[in-house]
């Protein structure tokens, strides 16, 4: 099939695929840390530190039973105060920016419905949970808006399983605890979605993790950083080809690398401030941009404050790893402990980005405001993780992503030289077997696995670095890198997708599917 066919939906509406036609140029990117291009905001910026860190609300269940709960949640517009007196349409679940957080039990059931009142369809990825192909988010797996769309199945693809204005994604949820996102993961069209506000975390905790100790309640903060730049308007600037999100993919020249805004985020407030205890603190950092890398370390008084990582994307590490700063691409959690009692009452925690420029260097506050008690502890072990070797793969594949020629010679992103394609499996993985993949870049490419944990074997031909400890199901791979990875697929047959999580490559066509068979 050709990368035309996939673009076209029944309806009339035929993607024009690609115009872009200027080359990827590499010295954009070097020294900056990460692969895109700055969108600047037209409004005034706000100083740091003005705002109160806002906290997801947790989702509450319309229905439970005795072995699973059900959730309802509407995707709609909503209009956010995200600058200080400045109005942004957003896109929401159940109107905010970030969604409601879902937390479960491992190994206990979560369904969660779907309501699409936007005017595109949507699709929604758990990311990092083992799910079903079925409920996994297919990208062509579309609920169409409840309130029209004309258009039946994308040709191309006899897979996908169109729902109108309603969709039950049931989450099984066999793996331990972890912390988890959901965002929108529509075929050519993710990038838009997400930047608009279709994320929010879903976290599942185990009996074994909340038997350990660690901070719990209100030290316990998840936190989302995303960039985004604004118009004059108040709107999110993102440079998208087609702003109504219908017909053509991909985002405007310039920006073909990845878009970067001038804002940082977390928890969908710019630069934010956050009381804290004399005490430890559980921080669970998501990176929720589309494109940008950080560097983050805390600093106090210009010096830096020791932390300790406890857990990586699909869970908690096999032993706490201390560190003076943490480098996080798109998609990755890293899940930290760091103890303010180690500073004084008073004091300013600066969470700074070493790889930012100007108002992108900083991130957030932690202002700590009093003494108190503190029984949380951090065990010397976590959990056991068997380690995967390399004498248990039965197959070693490689997958090289690059800049490459998608739909009518024009630039985009392909992986072995191809775009994605619904029809076309890169790899089928028998269920339970062990396989090495082998991953080589040309430019930055978080690339992200659906279904599976990996365990990170080496990175440019050594081994694996301070960030790729623990499970994780998104590795950070840098320009003109290779890095193997080794899973088991043990969770479920059928079709899913692995794909760069700089979402402007993915919607350019940086994903391909692989089938457990
Ligand atoms: Cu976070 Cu396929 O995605
Ligand atoms: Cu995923
Ligand atoms: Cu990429």
């Amino acid at each position: 099939m050709t990368h035309m066919s996939r673009r076209m939906f029944v309806g009339g509406v035929v993607g024009a695929g690609l115009t872009v036609g200027a080359g990827v140029g590499l010295p954009a990117v070097i020294g900056s840390g990460s692969t895109g291009h700055l969108v600047r905001s037209q409004l005034k910026l706000p100083a740091p530190y003005k705002l109160p860190l806002p906290i997801p609300p947790v989702a509450r269940p319309v229905s439970s039973g005795s072995d699973h709960d059900s959730y309802r949640m509407v995707q709609r517009e909503a209009i956010a105060e995200i600058l200080p007196g400045v109005q942004t349409p957003i896109w929401g679940y159940d109107g905010r920016f970030p969604g409601p957080t879902i937390v479960s039990r491992s190994g206990r059931r979560t369904e969660v419905e779907h309501d699409n009142q936007l005017p595109v369809p949507t699709v929604v990825h758990l990311h990092g949970a083992r799910t079903p192909a079925e409920s996994d988010g297919y990208p062509t797996d579309l609920v169409l808006p409840r309130n029209g769309w004309a258009a039946s199945a994308p040709m191309g693809d006899q897979l996908a399983k169109l729902t109108r204005g309603s969709r039950r994604y049931v989450y099984p949820l066999q793996q331990p605890a972890a912390t988890l996102w959901y965002h929108d993961h529509r075929m050519d069209f993710t990038g838009p979605a997400v930047y608009r506000g279709l994320a929010g975390f879903h976290l599942v905790s185990d009996d074994h993790e909340q038997g350990l100790g660690l901070p719990s309640g209100v030290r316990d903060l998840p936190l989302a950083i995303a960039d985004r730049a604004f118009a004059a308007d108040g709107q999110f600037a993102y440079p998208s080809k087609d702003p109504t999100l219908t017909r053509t993919p991909g985002v405007r020249e310039t920006y073909i690398e990845g878009v970067f805004g001038d804002v940082i985020l977390v928890n969908g407030a710019p630069w934010p401030e956050h009381p804290v205890d004399a005490a430890r603190y559980r921080l669970r950092i998501l990176n929720a941009s589309n494109a940008r890398r950080y560097d983050l370390a805390f600093r106090v008084d210009g010096k830096p404050v020791p932390f300790v990582q406890i857990g990586a994307d699909q869970g908690l590490l096999d032993r706490p790893r201390e560190h003076q700063h943490l480098v996080i691409a798109p998609a990755e959690r890293f899940d930290l402990v760091i103890d303010f009692a180690k500073v004084r009452v008073g004091a300013k925690v600066e969470l700074v980005n070493s790889l930012g420029r100007g108002t992108t260097s900083r991130v957030m506050r932690f202002n700590v405001v009093r003494r108190a008690a503190d029984e949380s502890r951090i065990p010397a072990a976590l959990r056991q993780i068997q380690p995967l070797q390399r004498s248990d793969a039965t197959v070693t594949r490689e997958f090289s992503f690059r800049a490459g020629k998608v739909h009518g010679g024009h630039a985009g992103w392909v992986i072995n030289g191809r775009p994605f394609a619904p029809d076309y499996f890169a790899a089928e993985p028998r269920l339970g077997a062990v396989e090495i993949w082998r991953f080589i870049t040309d430019l930055h490419h978080p690339i992200h696995l659906h279904q599976v944990g990996f365990q990170v074997l080496s990175r440019g031909g050594k081994p694996p670095g301070a960030f790729d400890t623990g499970v994780k199901d998104t590795i950070d791979l840098r320009p003109g890198e290779a890095a193997e990875v080794i899973t088991r697929f043990d969770a479920y047959r059928g079709r899913f997708v692995f794909h760069c999580h700089n979402s402007e490559h993915e919607d350019m066509a940086m994903m391909a599917n692989f089938k457990v068979i």
